[in-house]
């Protein structure tokens, strides 16, 4: 199990406040797990786990085994869980810079698109792609997205110029609403080959759906030990207790949120882990932040942003928890090496690991922290593996619908975001959307 370590938190709550909320916490996972309280028809989340493989998990690996064989390029199109859930699981699992060691028919690079309006984005995807093979799935449950429906448009057209629309029809894949939608309509006229996000699932508990399965299996992640690890954490973070890590970390945010810690920080020691943040971050923020509640969900790198957010987390305003992320150290160790003239000073080092670095880094700055007056929530993951990593995704999901109920909002909507869509969709001159 994931370890939750919340030693570092006393200073501004105390067991006696833990043991108040203990009914509430209970009463909250209950709600989750039995579908008592709204957003009840959006818990689809909770039956996706496996310890056998199923169908749609055999249909997936076998078209990521065809598009690894015909592709040296394959495009993820989609916003939001869409984009962040695939992103941070192949960051998270082959490193930031995974793209460099591949672009081979077996190995195919692997790029996001239709997370954005960037030109220069796209531009830069469309030198990428130039004079290589490539395969594209469109992810979107309503087809009508504004960022990857310019995307989807513009892609199709390149495929279908540069194999007719026979050869690229072969090369496109989507995952949308088993029914309904436009990316539906188009996939079934187009006679494209279609996998299903459940209606029961939102956006952002979609990763452990074809949405984060197939890019994954594309990049190498074993579906099976991703399920399997999944389906592990759904039995274990089931115990109704303070044992359950899940119970402690959910417990511990709310009670600091009333204590007027206004933002958690997610921090890591990783920066594989950089996107994974970012997909913790619309989980918990799209989730919690409504009804003029919730935590600000924010991120840091450590120990990179040590030396740009550390002041302000040291010694600015006093509205932050910290919840820092650490994972066994990866092989082979690496170790410091010696130099004759030590002009950096760093020979006191000598025949160190890097490891044993980092360990003093990470403990420095947790003293220094919570000394600043930052209550440090520790979540020590263990060693990464594809277990670990549907591990992880559960983990923070269950996490996030428990603390949400004890919040007291409904996780699983997001009537806020259409506001900006309103205002934008007025300035383009969509129709429907005219001012009056
Ligand atoms: O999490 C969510 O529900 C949203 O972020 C959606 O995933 C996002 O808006 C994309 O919507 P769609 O799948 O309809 O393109």
């Amino acid at each position: 199990m994931i370890r939750v370590d919340v030693s570092n938190v006393w200073g501004e709550i105390s067991l006696p406040d833990l043991l108040a909320v203990e009914k509430d916490t209970a009463a909250a996972h209950a709600a989750v797990m039995e579908g008592t309280r709204p957003g009840n028809d959006f818990l689809g989340w909770l039956n996706l786990p496996t310890f056998e493989q199923t169908e749609e998990m055999r249909r997936i690996d076998d078209a990521a085994k065809r598009i690894r064989e015909s592709s040296e390029a394959f495009v993820v199109v989609g916003i939001g869980g869409s984009y962040l859930g695939p992103r941070a699981a192949i960051e998270l699992m082959y490193g930031p810079n995974y793209n460099l060691t591949r672009g081979t028919k077996g190995n195919p690079q692997i790029f996001f698109a239709g997370n954005g309006l960037s030109t220069r984005a796209w531009n830069d995807l469309v030198r990428q792609l130039e004079g290589k093979d490539f395969s594209v799935v469109f992810i979107s449950k309503s087809g009508t997205t504004t960022e990857p429906a310019i995307a989807t448009r513009a892609l199709r057209w390149m495929l279908e110029r540069k194999y007719g629309t026979e050869g690229a029809r072969s090369r496109i894949f989507a995952i949308t609403d088993p029914e309904k939608g436009a990316l539906r309509q188009m996939a079934t006229d187009e006679g494209w080959e279609t996998f299903v996000i459940p209606p029961s699932v939102g956006g952002r508990f979609s990763v452990l759906t074809a949405v984060g399965l197939l890019p994954m299996a594309v990049a190498g992640v074993n579906l099976c030990d991703l399920m399997m690890g999944a389906a592990k954490a759904k039995k274990d973070y089931d115990l109704r207790s303070f044992e359950n890590p899940v119970w402690l970390y959910a417990a511990v945010r709310y009670l600091l949120y009333n204590r007027g810690k206004a933002i958690e920080l997610l921090t890591s020691f990783e920066p594989a882990f950089k996107m994974l943040g970012g997909w913790w971050q619309q989980l918990f923020g799209e989730s919690e932040g409504k009804e003029g509640k919730g935590l600000f969900p924010a991120t840091a790198e450590f120990t990179a942003d040590l030396h740009s957010l550390g002041q302000m987390i040291q010694q600015g305003q006093r509205n932050l928890l910290e919840t820092m992320v650490r994972f066994t150290p990866s092989t082979p160790a690496v170790t410091v090496g010696s130099d004759v003239k030590d002009l950096d000073g760093l020979n006191y080092l000598a025949g160190k690991t890097l490891d044993f670095v980092d360990e003093q880094a990470f403990r420095g700055t947790l003293a220094a922290h919570v000394d600043g007056g930052v209550p440090v929530i520790i979540m020590d993951m263990g060693e990464l593996s594809d277990m670990k990593l549907g591990e992880i995704f559960y983990f923070f999901e269950l996490s996030c619908g428990v603390s949400a109920y004890l919040l007291g909002v409904n996780p699983f909507d997001q009537p806020g975001v259409e506001f900006y869509k309103r205002n934008m969709f007025q300035l383009l001159g969509k129709p429907g959307y005219e001012k009056k």
